[in-house]
C-alpha cells in the first residue's frame, strides 16, 4: 500500500487552472533562459512509446535532457510485456531498477492510468488511444497565449476527425476551463453530435465559422484508426473541410493556423496552409519542449515561482 502516491499527468483535467497558469509561466521562463541543469539531476525517466511518435518523443527526450535527468529510451517491442509480464510487475520491475518518471505512449485509452496505479512514480501521459494528450494541449494553448495574451473570450475552431482525436479532445477540456470559446466542425461520423455536451458548439458548415474565429487548429484524418463507414469518401472529405487558399481568403489576418501534427499535405491541408504567415505549426512544437520541461519540473519538485 503506497502512503503517499506521487504525482501524474494523465490527462489535462489534473491540472487546476492555477497550475495550467503555472506550467505556462513557467514554461515561458525556461523559453526565456535556460533552466538550471541539476532541476532534475539524477532523476532517471524513461519513456516508453507503444505509438509512433516524432515530436512528443523527441521533445520529452530533449526537455528531459536540458533539465539534467537520466534519460532511458526504451522500445516496448523488445520489453517482457511481450512475454506476458502484467503491467503490475513492469511497474514493479521499473522502480526496482531506479526509474522515477515514466513518459508513456499507448494506443490503449487508460493504459497510462492503469500503469501509474501500479507504478510508485510519476507517470506522464504521452497520448493514449483517442483519450487524452495533455502535454499537446498544453503546448497549445501556450502558442495561443504567445499570441493573444489571454484565453478569456477567444474563438477557436477544432476541424477535422475529432472522433479520433486525443488532442481535440485534451484541448476541449483545457480550452473551455479558460475561457475559450470552442467551436468543432467536422462530419457527422467524425464528429458525433454528442460532444456538444462537453461545453462547444458543434458546427457543419468549415466556411461559415472560419471568418468568426481568433484560431483554426486543423486534425489529421486518423487513417490508422478509421474505417470506410466512417469516411465513405476523401474526396468529399476534403471538399468539405480542408484548409485551402479559397478558405485561406476568408480567415481573418490576425487570426492563426495551428496543427498538432503529423499532417497530411493535400488532406485536411494544401502546402498554402504551411506557407501562410499565420500558420503556427513551428511555434507549436517548438512550445513543446518549454512545456514538457515545466510538467517535469512540477511532477517531481512541485510548485515554485516561474
Ligand atoms: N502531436 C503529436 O503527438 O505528434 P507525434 O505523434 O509525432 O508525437
Amino acid at each position: 500500500m503506497r502512503t503517499v502516491v506521487p504525482r501524474s499527468l494523465l490527462d489535462i483535467d489534473d491540472l487546476s487552472r492555477d497550475e495550467i497558469f503555472h506550467l505556462l509561466d513557467r514554461a515561458e521562463s525556461f523559453k526565456a533562459t535556460a533552466p538550471p541543469r541539476d532541476l532534475l539531476a539524477g532523476i532517471p525517466v524513461l519513456n516508453l512509446f507503444f505509438e509512433a511518435s516524432t515530436r512528443t518523443a523527441t521533445s520529452f527526450t530533449l526537455a528531459e535532457q536540458r533539465v539534467g535527468a537520466d534519460v532511458i529510451s526504451f522500445a516496448p517491442g523488445t520489453s517482457s510485456l511481450g512475454k506476458g509480464e502484467t503491467i503490475s510487475d513492469t511497474a514493479i520491475t521499473l522502480r526496482g531498477i531506479g526509474v522515477r518518471v515514466i513518459v508513456v505512449r499507448h494506443p490503449e485509452s487508460g493504459f497510462p492510468r492503469r500503469l501509474a496505479e501500479a507504478f510508485d512514480g510519476h507517470v506522464i501521459n504521452a497520448g493514449d488511444g483517442p483519450r487524452a494528450h495533455p502535454t499537446q494541449a498544453l503546448l497549445d494553448l501556450m502558442t495561443l497565449r504567445n499570441e493573444f495574451g489571454r484565453f478569456d473570450g477567444l474563438r477557436v475552431a477544432i476541424v477535422g476527425d475529432i472522433l479520433h482525436s486525443r488532442v481535440a479532445r485534451s484541448n476541449i477540456v483545457g480550452m473551455t476551463q479558460l475561457g475559450i470559446d470552442v467551436t468543432l466542425v467536422g462530419p457527422p461520423t467524425l464528429l458525433p453530435d454528442a460532444f456538444a455536451a462537453q461545453g462547444v458548439r458543434i458546427e457543419r458548415d468549415f466556411g461559415a465559422v472560419l471568418p468568426l474565429v481568433d484560431a483554426v487548429m486543423m486534425l489529421r484524418i486518423q487513417r490508422e484508426r478509421i474505417t470506410s463507414s466512417l469516411l465513405p469518401s476523401l474526396d468529399d472529405y476534403t471538399r468539405n473541410y480542408q484548409l485551402d487558399r479559397r478558405r485561406l481568403d476568408t480567415l481573418r489576418a490576425d487570426a492563426v493556423i495551428l496543427h498538432p501534427g503529423p499532417y497530411n499535405r493535400g488532406v485536411e491541408l494544401t502546402d498554402d496552409v504551411l506557407d501562410d504567415p499565420r500558420s503556427r505549426y513551428v511555434a507549436q512544437v517548438g512550445n513543446g519542449v518549454f512545456v514538457r520541461m515545466a510538467v517535469l519540473d512540477l511532477l517531481v519538485n512541485g510548485a515554485r515561482a516561474a
